[in-house]
């Protein structure tokens, strides 16, 4: 995927993510954001002074939501993006936002093998990437992305991926992309490619979803997800997970 393509995403895509009225889509992002509030509460409650990076942080969603809801100004949050247009409106969002906190973006490429090297003053860090992002890096570059995430949390650091449910693309994919059409533009008949379970289109939109051992692997863990699930019909169904290199207490 051309990564200049989240420049002409950028201008839509809170209305498809944060701002997205769908049921299904602000379950999602409420029970994701309440899962990893409740996780690194857990970890920097710590005397330690911990920094949030957010690798691929588009306009910021996740930062600004557990800055809000984590209340500690000895937090230093990191959000790292690629797209000019996306670091643009984190940046404005961040102007409006609480002046009290630690807020700021860094443009860097996730697929840079020396990405540890621009963290490396930082002292313990929780190093997320969420939303499926990890889906839109190339495949031969996604290992040494987890690593080095791992590389900059540190020994008493955290990583974690927060994914669309691979283990069950054939629902979740058209539930999921059919709302965020803002974002997507278009979806074409082979958009939803069950086999490889790869959502893309014509526009040159490509995102992988992953079954629970392939991320298990990458992240060299046996600590299994926390399911992020939706209720649909009174029924409870996972449509991701959010996976940790390490248990935590
Ligand atoms: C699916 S969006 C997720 C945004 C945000 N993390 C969220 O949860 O709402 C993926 C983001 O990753 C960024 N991105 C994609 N490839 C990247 C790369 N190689 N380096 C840095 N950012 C990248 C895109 O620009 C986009 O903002």
């Amino acid at each position: 995927m051309d990564y200049k393509l989240w420049d002409d995403l950028a201008a839509d895509y809170d209305k498809s993510v944060e701002d997205n009225q769908t049921p299904i889509i602000t379950n999602y992002l409420k029970r994701e954001i309440e899962i990893l509030t409740s996780i690194c509460s857990k970890i920097t409650n710590s005397a330690k002074n911990y920094s949030i990076i957010d690798m691929g942080a588009g306009t910021g969603r996740v930062l600004f939501a557990l800055d809000k809801n984590l209340k500690n100004n000895s937090l230093e949050f990191i959000g790292v993006e690629v797209s000019e247009p996306m670091l643009e409106r984190a940046n404005q969002k961040n102007q409006t936002h609480n002046t009290l906190s630690n807020i700021e973006f860094l443009k860097h490429d996730l697929t840079e093998s020396n990405l540890p090297e621009y963290f490396e003053s930082s002292g313990p860090a929780i190093v997320m990437c969420l939303y499926n992002t990890l889906g839109v890096i190339p495949s031969d570059k996604r290992q040494m992305f987890v690593d080095n995430m791992k590389r900059i949390a540190g020994d008493d650091g955290l990583t974690i991926l927060t994914a669309f449910n691979g283990d069950d693309f054939g629902f979740v994919a058209p539930k999921m992309y059919h709302p965020m059409i803002p974002m997507i533009k278009q979806i074409d008949d082979n958009s939803f490619d069950e086999k490889n379970r790869i959502f893309q289109n014509n526009l040159g939109f490509h995102s992988q979803w992953f079954k629970q051992n392939e991320l298990k692997s990458l992240l060299r863990t046996e600590v299994d997800p926390i399911s992020i699930d939706v209720k649909i019909d009174d029924k409870l169904h996972t449509f991701g997970n959010v996976y940790l290199d390490r248990k935590i207490k």
